[in-house]
């Protein structure tokens, strides 16, 4: 039987871990959370043990998931890799480029395995949009355009720990836009305000943000992420090239309207609240690609290595936020 620890009972903790058992109910999971009773809550829920200590977590079999808080990533990735289990962990896996590469290469000095959970990799639409780019569907490409829009911003407590806008939502598509075109980034350039209610000028941080991205060959992408959008839930992309427009996430349940009306007989459909509405495919997937990485049947979708470019690429953003240039990366 494999046996699983998951770090962090909070709310994708939570999510993963019903997964991991909706996947495989075999699986022997074991629920730590330095919060006691929110741990001990999710073990009872699942029938899974709740154990008190990250060491006794870390003492599993097989593998672990970490969902705790961002800041905590590095010293439990490097933890889990020296006990030589499989390691899934949350994105970003560091708050900072440079913890990033340190993490990356111990996993690597170490012979380690860690998936990174960037889910947008397992989201059937955005896995079908890389496809129709990569058989040239799209055409030469020109212009990329993706939207990170949550409804709910964070609670307040979660701030401090989650290094900050770019770090903790836009690196999704920092990650994203490059693993779609199969083009790097070559030249970052960001501008950020905050237009709503929130500590955001208490942690340096923003609510909305912009940034301008220029690929591998001169296409340009255009990152537009929001703390709240208060109609619904709304991370998409589209790619348009010399061939055709594609999108992936654009349904019914895209929390937009057309002010000419819809189409006859297109119903709108209630918009997507959240992360778990939107990509609950995707984190279902995750998941099962992570329990088959666990047993050697299956390739790791997301391997730390190849997100050390979206840290780099949230560092620069960052510079170009502060100094208001544009950012070159090497
Ligand atoms: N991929 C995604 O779409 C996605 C969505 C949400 C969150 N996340 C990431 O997941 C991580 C957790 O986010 P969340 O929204 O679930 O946060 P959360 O605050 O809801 O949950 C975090 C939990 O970790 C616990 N915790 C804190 N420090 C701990 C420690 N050292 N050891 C054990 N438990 C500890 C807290 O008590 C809390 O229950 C973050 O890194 C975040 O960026 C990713």
């Amino acid at each position: 039987m494999t046996e699983i620890a998951v770090l962090g009972a909070g709310r994708i903790g939570s999510l993963h871990a019903e997964n991991l058992l909706a996947h495989d109910p075999g699986l022997d999971l074991v629920i730590h959370d330095s919060d006691a009773a929110a741990g001990q809550a999710l073990a009872g829920r699942l029938g899974a043990r709740f154990v008190a200590s990250a060491a006794e977590a870390l003492a599993v079999r097989d593998a672990v998931v970490i969902a705790t808080p961002s800041q905590t990533h590095p010293g439990l990735i490097a933890a889990g890799v020296e006990r030589g289990l499989t390691v899934f962990c949350e994105k970003p896996i560091a708050t900072t480029s440079d913890q990033a590469l340190g993490v990356a290469e111990l996993v690597r000095d170490a012979g380690g395995r860690v998936q990174v959970g960037f889910q947008r990799r397992c989201d059937p639409a955005y896995t079908r949009l890389r496809d129709a780019v990569s058989t040239g569907e799209a055409g030469d490409l020109l212009f990329v355009r993706t939207t990170a829009f949550d409804r709910d911003p964070p609670p307040a407590e979660f701030f401090a720990l989650s290094g900050g806008f770019a770090a903790d939502c836009v690196v999704h598509d920092l990650d994203a836009v490059p693993w779609l075109t199969g083009r790097r980034i070559t030249q970052v350039y960001a501008d950020g305000a905050v237009l709503t209610e929130g500590p955001y000028a208490e942690h340096d941080d923003h609510d909305v943000l912009t940034v301008l991205l220029t690929l591998e060959g001169g296409v340009r992408a255009v990152l537009t992420a929001s703390r709240t959008q208060p109609h619904g839930y709304d991370h998409r992309v589209e790619v348009m090239g010399t061939k055709s427009a594609l999108s992936a996430g654009l349904t019914p349940r895209t929390p937009l309207t057309p002010v000419e009306g819809r189409a006859p007989g297109e119903a709108r459909a209630e918009p997507y609240d959240g992360f778990v509405d939107r990509f609950a495919e995707a984190y279902a997937a995750e998941m099962a690609a992570f329990v088959a990485l666990c047993r050697d049947e299956g390739a790791n979708p997301c391997p730390i290595g190849e997100t050390l470019d979206a840290m780099r690429a949230v560092e620069a953003t960052r510079r170009s936020l502060r100094t208001g240039q544009r950012v070159e990366l090497a």
